[in-house]
């Protein structure tokens, strides 16, 4: 809900402090934002953004595989990462897509309050309903985050943007930035049929290269299984992913179709621990 985290954000414009009132967000100089019916504020400024984000069908794909538990050893690797650097202060996570990573962060922290922030309506409208203690916002990642300097105990990016520069200004001293990305063999099965998008090979350092000027990197786990996935998690897998954005409905069922029903699938991913540096901030 709103009102949990009101406290967090910082106006798109003015980065004054915002209030609830009725149904608007609202800050100390006036400006305002309305808040839609399904429950989440849209703090995108009127410089449009060129990204729109994951599709309402992509969204209902990844909740329902998430929801499956296909995933839980990522979900629980995050929250366990989370957990071990205690705050109480709020978290945000950067394209959270459905909510569910975030949801189990909170389930894990119960004094804290979560904001899911994403740039796709369809998204934020599932995250204003995924926990009581979560905050939906429609904004750009690569922008601006309407949030209050120095407000986060925790900021989450779960095979989604970051922004060094701005996860750095909204994390608190001592703040945690935790970070899920694929390695090349996630999902290997699948990515080596035609028409997949594959894991870009330098993912890893170029992460390193973008946060070491302004994070320490405190903690670093691979976790790596196999998922045995009927065909109806396989299509959900592949419409939730990059490769939905140019395989046609069609195209996708017929590659599904040819794989067995119970197809084993390798899911490998590297959770990282962040820690906000002081002070001089070097690189970009
Ligand atoms: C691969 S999905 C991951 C979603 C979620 N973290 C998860 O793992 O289930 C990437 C998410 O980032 C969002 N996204 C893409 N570009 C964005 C941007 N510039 N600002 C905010 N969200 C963005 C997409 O809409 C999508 O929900
Ligand atoms: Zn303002």
């Amino acid at each position: 809900m709103l009102d949990s985290v009101i406290g967090l954000f910082a106006c798109p414009h003015c980065e004054s402090a915002m209030d609830l009132d009725d149904a608007t967000v609202l800050c100390e100089r006036g400006h305002s934002f309305d808040i839609a019916r399904q429950g989440y504020v849209s703090l995108l400024t009127g410089a449009a953004t060129r990204f729109t984000g994951d599709t309402a069908e992509m969204i209902a794909d990844r909740a329902a595989f998430l929801g499956a538990g296909h995933y839980d050893p990522i979900r629980d690797a995050v929250a366990t990462a989370c957990a071990s650097v205690p705050s109480d202060s709020g978290v945000l996570e950067l394209g959270a897509g459905t909510g569910q990573y975030l949801a189990s962060v909170l389930d894990g922290m119960p004094g804290s309050r979560g904001i899911g922030l994403d740039v796709s309506k369809p998204a934020v409208r599932r995250i204003a309903r995924s926990h009581p203690r979560t905050g939906a916002v429609l904004a750009d990642a690569w922008a601006q985050i309407p949030v209050r300097s120095g407000a986060l105990g925790h900021v989450l990016s779960v095979f989604a943007p970051r922004n060094a520069s701005e996860v750095h200004r909204v994390l608190e001293p001592g703040g945690t930035l935790v970070v899920a990305t694929p390695t090349p063999d996630h999902l290997r099965e699948l990515v080596s049929l035609p028409g997949m998008v594959s894991v870009d090979e330098h993912k890893t350092e170029r992460l390193s290269a973008a946060l070491s000027g302004r994070f320490e990197r405190h903690e670093r786990t691979e976790i790596r299984f196999t998922m045995e996935l009927p065909r109806t998690a396989l299509e959900a897998l592949v419409g939730m992913g990059p490769s939905a954005f140019h395989l046609t409905v069609q195209q996708r069922a017929e590659m599904v179709e040819v794989l067995p029903d119970g197809f084993e699938v390798t899911a490998s991913v590297v959770v990282s621990t962040w820690v906000r540096k002081d002070g001089a901030v070097s690189g970009d």
